[in-house]
């Protein structure tokens, strides 16, 4: 990701603006570390700075602030390296090439799926879609299709984009988010395939595949009478882990083949094939109509807190729930009534991020609004406990 290292920065008076880019204001922890909230092009960033050995800071954007274009976090850190006056040491955010900071209708937010997104045709997903390859044949093939690819490699992403702007592609959404948790944020049958073409096989660590029980429920849920499930792996473990999963389901209807040709192969299809391994394609294929679910809501703070109070008992803590933990990271402060405090949360295939903001006592998440999924509403019941534990 961006960064730069500089021995100095000049101290900044807030809000401020420079280039493309509005510094709104900066917090510091107890361990000196300081964090920089900005904005451009509708998109917020928190820049990190942290020491480093030889009297260095690092500056670089925080995970939670994850760029929908590298390329638009390069340009922030840019136009903070040269309001702050630094002289770099080192840096990766000058681009080889002009920056290209526009950005693509295609490319989409869970925000964008909790709260705006309408069926209106049938729906494929295809997951971890990597070179697109797949992905754009099927779109090609099927324009009455609303394809949504989704993937958690930027440069896959990036790739995809390109390719839809080059050959006018306007059936694809991009999301770059973690499928294994995005099912949740479609209505119930309205999804005509589901791929899911040599998925990572974590074999050590089978936890983390996409591939799971729950995964399986939400495709059901999701798929319309008829509708598919394809997997497609060269694993024999993930195969029969994936097929075992699929039946385990009280009444199943499942295909097995084995080397069946595609009218296209992905580049780690063609690698495999030039191995000679074996090919296997599981289709799980729905039969049911589901009941329909209400829409994913946000998860909001309703009291407010005693921030000063809550900053003399601050202390950094991992509270656990069942299977599940928040860790309380760290506290950045603006001023007496205004903060952020770091944490993360989740059980242990997958942990998020954020902060929480404290404004004249009033919590929020951020950057975003935290989406009332199953995992994340354990999980602000538990934040919420842990500050009223310390507040009252
Ligand atoms: C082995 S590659 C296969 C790519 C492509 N399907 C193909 O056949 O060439 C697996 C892809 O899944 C993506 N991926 C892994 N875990 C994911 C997740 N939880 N959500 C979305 N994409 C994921 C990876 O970034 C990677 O591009």
């Amino acid at each position: 990701m961006p960064n730069f290292q500089t021995h100095t920065l000049k101290p900044l008076t807030y809000p401020c603006a420079y280039g493309d880019t509005y510094f709104e204001c900066e917090a510091i922890s107890a361990k000196n570390n300081k964090l920089v909230v900005a904005s451009t092009k509708g998109e917020r960033y928190l820049l990190r700075v942290s020491h480093k050995e030889g009297n260095r800071l690092l500056v670089k954007g925080d995970k939670v602030t994850r760029p929908s274009q590298v390329s638009i976090l390069q340009k922030v850190l840019m136009d903070f390296r040269d309001v702050s006056e630094a002289i770099e040491i080192c840096s990766n955010i000058e681009p080889k090439r002009a920056l290209h900071v526009t950005r693509s209708p295609y490319l989409k937010t869970i925000d964008f799926f909790a709260s705006s997104f309408e069926v209106t045709r049938e729906i494929w997903v295809e997951v971890g879609f990597g070179s697109g390859r797949h992905l754009l044949h099927q779109a090609k093939k099927h324009p009455h299709i609303q394809f949504i690819g989704i993937e958690i490699h930027k440069p896959s992403i990036e790739q995809v984009l390109k390719q839809c702007e080059l050959q006018n592609i306007e059936n694809i959404l991009v999301l770059d988010y973690d499928a294994r948790l995005f099912m949740e944020f479609l209505p119930s049958n309205c999804v005509g395939k589901i791929f899911v073409h040599f998925p990572v096989p974590w074999d050590k660590k089978p936890h983390r595949r996409v591939m799971s029980q729950s995964f399986i429920d939400e495709a059901m849920r999701v798929l319309n009478q008829s509708g598919q499930l394809e997997l497609r792996t060269d694993s024999p473990r993930y195969f029969e882990f994936s097929f075992g999963e699929m039946m385990k389901l009280s009444k199943v209807n499942v295909h097995v083949k084995k080397n069946e040709a595609l009218e296209i192969t992905s580049k780690y299809e063609d690698r495999w094939l030039r191995m000679e391994k074996d090919i296997y394609d599981v289709t799980l294929i729905n039969e049911t109509l589901s009941p329909l679910i209400p829409r994913v809501e946000t998860l909001q703070f309703s009291k407010e807190i005693d921030f000063p109070k809550f900053c003399s008992l601050f202390r950094e803590e991992t509270v656990r729930g069942d299977g599940f933990f928040v860790h309380f990271e760290e506290l950045y402060l603006i001023d007496i009534s205004n903060g952020l405090i770091r944490i993360s949360f989740g059980a242990n295939e997958r942990n998020e991020k954020c902060y929480l903001w404290v404004k004249e006592g009033h919590v929020s998440y951020f950057p975003n609004t935290v989406l009332a999924t199953q995992s994340n509403i354990q999980a602000d019941k538990l934040i919420k406990e842990w500050i009223d534990g310390l507040c009252n």
